[in-house]
Parts: C-alpha cells; structure tokens; sequence
C-alpha cells in the first residue's frame, strides 16, 4: 500500500472514523480560537453573500466557524470519506440549506466540475498534512487557480520543526499542558500506533510551505496564526 491508499484506509475506516467522532469534542475544546481566527482572517463583511470550499472538511469544524461568523455564507464542503461525510451530515444539521458536499480526492489533482473557478475563499484545516510535499505544492497551485482574483486561501494544520530541537519543546510544552496526552503516547496500541504513523507521515515545516504559496503565485503570504506546531498560513490570489 503506498502512502495515499494507507491514508484513504484510515479515513475511510467505519471504526476510525467512529473513534475519530466519538473523541472530537474533547480536540475542539483545544482549538476554539484557531477555529475563530480562522473565520476572521477571511475578508467578507458581517451580512456580505459569499461562498466559501472547505478542502478536506470532515465533518465541517472549521466550515461551521465560518458559517456562525458569516450569517449570509454558504459552505461547500469538500472530501472523500464517505463515513466523514455521513457523519457531517449529521453534526451540521442546524446549517441545512446554507451546506452542500462535494466528493474530492486532493491526492489526484482531479476536481469536481462545479468547483473549476471563481471560488470567492477557500479554506482547509487539519488535512493538506495528509498530503506529501509535491502534492501540497500542487495542490495550493490548482486552489490558486480556482479562486477568483483578490480571492483569499487559509491552511489551519501542524507543522514540523526545522530543528529537531525546536520539536522537542513544542513536545515538552504540550505534554506539560496535557499529561495525559504524554502518557497515552507511551501506551499505544498497534492501531493507535499506526494511526499516529498516518498522521504524522507528511507533516512538513512551515518555510517550505510557504514559498509553495509564493511559488503558486499568492500574494500576502504569512503564517497569521501560530501556537508552537499548529499554523495558519495563507496568501491571497492577486486582485489584477
Ligand atoms: C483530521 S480530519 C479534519 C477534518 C476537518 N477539516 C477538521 O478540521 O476537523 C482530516 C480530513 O481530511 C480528509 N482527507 C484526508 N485525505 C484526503 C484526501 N486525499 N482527499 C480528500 N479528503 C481527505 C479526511 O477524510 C478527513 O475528513
């Protein structure tokens, strides 16, 4: 198997997948500001109409922050998980008639017709990790591509450290807010194990990343939010 086929068989694992939902209240009481930042980075007044393509959505966190922040926006929820799908389906009630989901697999570069250009924003988080490097700097070329010009892109994920070192003391910080985390770490199952493996496989510093931004063509390209591994990085298509 190589790595993508192991990454689609964790999300589209009906037992990950369950486990991931069961425990995702407890990661998002973690990531409310990120979440927020994130819907206050996008440039839209508070009533203005727009739509906006969560890239890898999941179960729609960071589409549901930018739906409660934008009253009048509507979502379109990109992924390729049946199972996460499903499971959108249901925590996004309340949002009915403002959400739709598309089916994409950001491994292949191949997109669904309906979302080929004019995207007013675009938005991922907790996923592009997922890819390797060739297919994050493809990937932010073809959102480039898609946006509409002036139109803006924001990735919310982690990131490695340049230095083993500076790893060390994200690690350090983390377990010492959150001992448990620590000593889970040392108890995994073989499934945990390899589950942290896919998690883990492509995760790659934030300086690369961002010349790929810049090499896509973006403009204003900055990690506007960081917290130790955890980044906000984004550009804007040029308006001209
Ligand atoms: C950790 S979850 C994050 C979900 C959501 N964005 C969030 O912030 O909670 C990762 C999501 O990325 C999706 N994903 C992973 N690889 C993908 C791929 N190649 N194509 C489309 N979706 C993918 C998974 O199905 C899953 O829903």
């Amino acid at each position: 198997m190589d790595s993508s086929e192991s990454n689609a068989a964790v999300w589209k694992s009906n037992e990950v997948v369950a486990q991931w939902v069961a425990t995702v209240d407890e990661r998002e009481r973690a990531r409310t500001w990120p979440r927020r930042v994130l819907a206050e980075l996008l440039p839209f007044a508070e009533e203005e109409v727009f739509t906006f393509v969560d890239l890898g959505a999941g179960t729609g966190a960071a589409s549901c922050a930018i739906l409660d922040r934008y009253p009048s926006s509507t979502a379109v929820l990109a992924d390729y998980s049946p199972q996460m799908i499903e499971e959108g389906r249901r925590a996004l009630k309340p949002y009915q008639g403002r959400y739709r989901y598309v089916v994409i697999d950001l491994a292949t570069g191949s997109w669904p017709p309906e979302l080929d250009g004019g995207l007013d924003a675009v938005v991922s988080s907790l996923c592009v990790h997922h890819l390797p490097d060739d297919r994050k700097s493809a990937l932010f070329r073809e959102i480039f591509d898609r946006l509409r010009p002036g139109a803006w892109y924001f990735n919310y994920d982690p990131v490695k450290g340049e230095d083993v070192v500076v790893d060390d003391v994200w690690q350090r910080v983390q377990d010492r807010r959150d001992p448990e985390v620590a000593k889970r770490r040392a108890h995994r199952t073989p499934e945990e194990s390899a589950r942290w493996e896919n998690h883990v496989r492509h995760i790659s510093p934030l300086s690369p990343q961002l010349a790929s931004l810049r090499a896509a063509g973006f403009e204003a390209i900055d990690a506007y939010w960081k917290e130790l591994d955890h980044v906000i990085m984004g550009g804007r298509r040029p308006a001209g």
